[in-house]
């Protein structure tokens, strides 16, 4: 892997086909960061067992979620990619470092707070502790970068809690590791509203098809005071326009003067923004289509990159056990 940067370490639930709120805000860093870094990215497939809800999706969401990330360009050459919960040691270094953070920390957790309020039925012991997996994701590997959105802020602050807690009772063993946040802008969904998401359904897959893709963003809110057609409109509150920044590089200078002179119709301003996203990822469909048409090789992939990952993290479980001072196997 050579003289690179440091170490990436990061992952996501698996969610399935991804979508261009995963791809703009996580999977295009994933994949610039591997020039730089030694990356390790993973499925976080226990992480979604908070909710047992979707349990019998978990194996073809990550399967799926797998595929658009190697289409996309994580390149399995240099980086590892594996499934969290094929590397057991996980859920090892969970159960030590639970014993190092006091209960206090999580619970006063914004991201807890809120999954107490979306499902007060079911505030299990884990969801108390994920981010305490989450830290041992990270610190599994020694990653000292971890690219993640925002809303994962509290959960690296607290990772850098244990690990100076650990690292103040057995010695500096564990790296304290620093977010480097990915999710700038946010990426709101067809509804102009709220964040892209698969569960709110305002969302456009990046493998979707040219069709499916115009039919979807046909359907997008635009600036809600452009009522008539002659009406000029204003981009900076139109997402379709925020859209265009990324996929119309070329032209969004014109389609600013056009929409505010009404020369432009949202219609036709749609119209190119389906085209300029299908063609953007008319390369992404090809490779994805040829990686799907051989599941074993995604699967062969995926444990590969568990044998890679399971020999670092068996090393550094090592290290963090003499550290503390389990008696050791005979
Ligand atoms: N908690 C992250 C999320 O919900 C996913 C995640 C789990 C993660 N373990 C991680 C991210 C380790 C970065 C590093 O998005
Ligand atoms: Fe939005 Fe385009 Fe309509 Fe302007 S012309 S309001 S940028 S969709």
């Amino acid at each position: 892997m050579g003289a690179k940067k440091g170490r990436v370490v990061s992952g996501a639930r698996p969610t399935g086909r991804q979508h261009l709120g995963n791809y703009l805000g996580a999977i295009r860093n994933y994949v610039a960061l591997q020039e730089d870094y030694e990356c390790i990215y993973f499925v976080a497939d226990l992480h979604a067992l908070t909710t047992l809800k979707d349990t019998d999706k978990i194996r073809e969401w990550t399967y799926e979620m797998a595929l658009d990330w190697l289409a996309a360009g994580i390149d399995p050459e240099k980086t590892i990619l594996f499934i969290q919960s094929h590397t057991p040691q996980v859920s090892e270094l969970h159960t030590i470092l639970s014993m190092l953070t006091p209960l206090g920390w999580l619970t006063r957790l914004p991201t807890f707070k809120e999954k107490v309020r979306q499902q007060p039925d079911n505030v299990n012991y884990g969801l108390v502790g994920y981010p305490v997996l989450m830290t041992a994701d990270i610190v599994l590997y020694k990653a000292d970068t971890v690219p993640v959105g925002r809303d994962q802020a509290p959960h690296l602050e607290l990772a850098r809690e244990i690990v100076r807690r650990f690292n103040y009772h057995f010695g500096e063993v564990l790296v304290e590791p620093q977010a480097k946040y990915t999710d700038f802008p946010k990426v709101l969904g067809i509804d102009g509203q709220q964040k892209m998401s698969k569960s709110l359904n305002n969302h456009i897959e990046i493998a979707a098809e040219p069709e499916e893709i115009r039919e979807r963003v046909m359907r997008m809110v635009t600036d809600p005071q452009r009522t008539h057609r002659h009406i000029p409109g204003r981009p900076e509150v139109c997402n379709v326009f925020t859209f265009h920044g990324f996929f119309s590089p070329d032209d969004v200078e014109q389609i600013e003067q056009d929409c505010r002179t009404a020369r432009i119709g949202c219609v036709d301003c749609k119209r190119l923004l389906a085209q300029n996203i299908a063609d953007y990822f008319a390369p992404f469909r090809e490779r994805r289509a040829a990686l799907a048409a051989e599941p074993d090789h995604i699967w062969d992939v995926l444990a590969d990159g568990a044998r890679r990952a399971t020999a670092i993290a068996s090393q550094v479980l090592a290290e963090v056990k003499e550290a503390i001072g389990l008696p050791p196997v005979r």
